[in-house]
């Protein structure tokens, strides 16, 4: 699943990052760098993804419990 189209970032890596970093979006964006160059994936009506990076920090979350 698509999070970041212009750093081609996937959901299992923001799922990474979030086991490390909890909801903290600064360093989950430092880490795999999703969000950071046209920022439409910052959006959560961004039609560029399949899951935009808010979304895809809160889906972790519940799946990590
Ligand atoms: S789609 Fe994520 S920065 Fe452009």
């Amino acid at each position: 699943m698509l999070v970041c189209d212009c750093n081609d970032v996937e959901f299992d890596a923001i799922k990474e990052a979030v086991k490390k970093h909890g909801d903290n979006l600064e360093a989950i964006m430092d880490e795999t760098e999703a969000g950071t160059v046209c920022e439409c994936c910052l959006e959560e009506d961004c039609d560029k993804v399949d899951l935009p990076l808010p979304l895809a920090i809160k889906k972790a979350l519940e799946e990590l419990g």
